[in-house]
């Protein structure tokens, strides 16, 4: 899809569909594009609210065709609500809702009009956003009957805007790639795959990236990470992303996202009903490569790694067994009480390595625990830390990009969960609290280096299509991600 801005007065954009803001407001909105457009055509708007068909409530999208005075072919009154609660979060959800309606009516370019007082950058960013994000389709392998694709958004607007249009372009792209691979079955998309995706973006964007094979995980000692991959025939790998900024950072901010391409739960099987869900299990993985391509381009001042330790977790011959002893790569055992409680023995392998990096920071993205989803549903991101600044910088990130996260709690009375007479510590806790256990295992990983975990399980996943998003993989933390390293300090 082409994103472009446009400096044109809006009556003489071309395009299938012209969208202007629709505020919901007691009399006359004090908007002049308002004004103007009603003027022009006659009176639509207004006629519009006292006939009471559309008073610009949220995802309201009434057309007009032919609209008199106007070069596009239709004019859309996008429902905005109240002007006073108007945010960057909410256009990006109804510029999504309007591009996924009007494409299924075969419209295939659409302009947004954003006039004075909304000709602002975050809109601008937010509403490319939003019509990016809104356009991808979970289809790619259907052989008949895809959705359409929209061909061109283009953003309208009297102040230059361009720069913040170019900005939302980069990092909604980034995240489609993000949901393009979770998207993939993982027969098409195992380990090595994975690995090769992130090397070709690599070479695309200017990033250094370096996989560590099988052999080499085996001389580092990583016994916790091999012991998961053990019962595929698909190899495992360790991919490993550089982000170098111009000039060298204090800090050192590393992401570690979870990349098991498909997670059957090993010895310890899953129920078969929903498994192919698990296809998803690599979302973590994946936001974090999303990100590191729109990083790459919009160069952070903050050094980037990102790393992702990726598997298959089958049941086979060599599978690791209930009951399992291995010796992870910091020289902590573990005994595998659970084979289906993997992603936590992949993630320390890679929190280890990444402290011997040298990275003063760290935060992984991890479907880990069906728990979160029992805790906060499908509606908030679980988030654990060990330092609180470091997560307050995570939630202000999360805010502003309008991805819910909620604070668990970590407190060492959790540590009672966490024990076995047979190895420094089990891979699983009881029956209760099975994400703050799951997260407190990490955390015995990561030493003094500040660190956060977001437990993505119940938010990578989309379960119905809503107006501005397509059912499946939702692409979560790629934004928050991005944010949180162009606005380190
Ligand atoms: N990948 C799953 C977690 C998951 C569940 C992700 C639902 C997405 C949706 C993870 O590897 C897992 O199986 N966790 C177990 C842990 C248990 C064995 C302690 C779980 O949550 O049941
Ligand atoms: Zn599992
Ligand atoms: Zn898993």
């Amino acid at each position: 899809m082409n994103v472009n801005f446009l400096s044109t007065p809006a009556a003489a954009v071309e395009a299938d569909a012209l969208l202007l803001l629709h505020f919901e407001a007691e009399g006359r909105p004090a908007i002049a594009s308002f004004e103007a457009a009603d003027l022009s055509t006659s009176g639509w708007l207004t006629e519009l609210e006292s006939s009471g068909e559309a008073k610009g409530k949220i995802f309201d999208l009434p057309v007009l065709h032919r609209p008199a005075g106007f070069a596009a072919k239709r004019l859309v009154a996008l429902g905005a609500g109240p002007a006073a609660t108007f945010t960057p979060g909410l256009l990006r959800k109804i510029t999504g809702a309007a591009v996924r309606a009007l494409k299924a009516k075969g419209v295939s370019s659409i302009a947004l009009f954003l006039d004075h007082p909304h000709a602002e950058a975050a809109l601008a960013t937010a509403a490319v956003e939003g019509a990016v994000l809104g356009n991808f389709e979970v289809d790619v392998y259907k052989s008949k009957g895809k959705a359409t694709d929209l061909v061109s958004f283009s953003l309208v607007s009297p102040e230059d805007l361009a720069a913040a249009v170019a900005h939302g372009d980069t990092i909604a792209k980034a995240q489609n790639f993000t949901r393009e691979l979770v998207n993939e079955p993982g027969n098409l998309l195992p380990p090595l795959a994975l690995a090769a995706r992130a090397q070709k973006m690599a070479a695309e964007f200017g990033l250094d990236c370096e996989i560590l094979d099988e052999d080499r995980m085996r001389q580092l000692g990583m016994g916790s990470l091999l012991c998961v991959s053990a019962g595929s025939a698909e190899p495992p790998a360790m991919i490993i992303l550089r982000y170098s900024p111009p000039t060298p950072s204090k800090d050192h901010l590393c992401l570690i996202g979870k990349g098991v391409t498909f997670d059957t739960g090993g010895v310890s099987i899953k129920p078969s009903d929903g498994m192919e869900k698990m296809k998803y299990d690599m979302a973590g993985g994946a936001a974090v490569i999303g990100a590191m391509q729109a990083l790459a381009q919009l160069k952070p001042a903050v050094a980037v790694t990102a790393i992702i330790p990726t598997v298959e977790n089958m049941c086979g011959s060599r599978s690791v067994r209930p009951g399992d002893i291995v010796t992870s790569l910091s020289g902590k055992t573990i005994e595998v009480l659970n084979t289906d409680a993997e992603g936590r023995l992949i993630l320390v392998d890679a929190i280890e390595y990444a402290r011997r990096l040298g990275v003063t920071h760290m935060v992984d993205a991890a479907t880990l625990t069906g728990a979160i989803v029992v805790a906060l549903g499908h509606v908030h991101i679980g988030a654990f830390t060990n330092n609180d600044e470091m997560l307050s910088k995570v939630m202000a990130s999360a805010k502003t990009q309008g991805e819910n996260m909620w604070h668990m709690p970590l407190d060492d009375d959790y540590a009672d969960y966490l024990k076995t007479p047979f190895a420094d510590l089990p891979n699983i806790g009881g029956r209760w609290g099975g994400a703050i256990t799951a997260a407190y295992f990490l955390k015995e990983w990561t030493g003094g280096t500040p660190w956060v975990h977001l437990d993505i399980a119940g938010t990578a996943w989309l379960e119905e299509t809503k107006p501005f998003l397509a059912k499946g993989p939702t692409g979560v933390c790629v934004r928050t991600f991005i944010d949180l390293a162009l606005n380190w300090r």
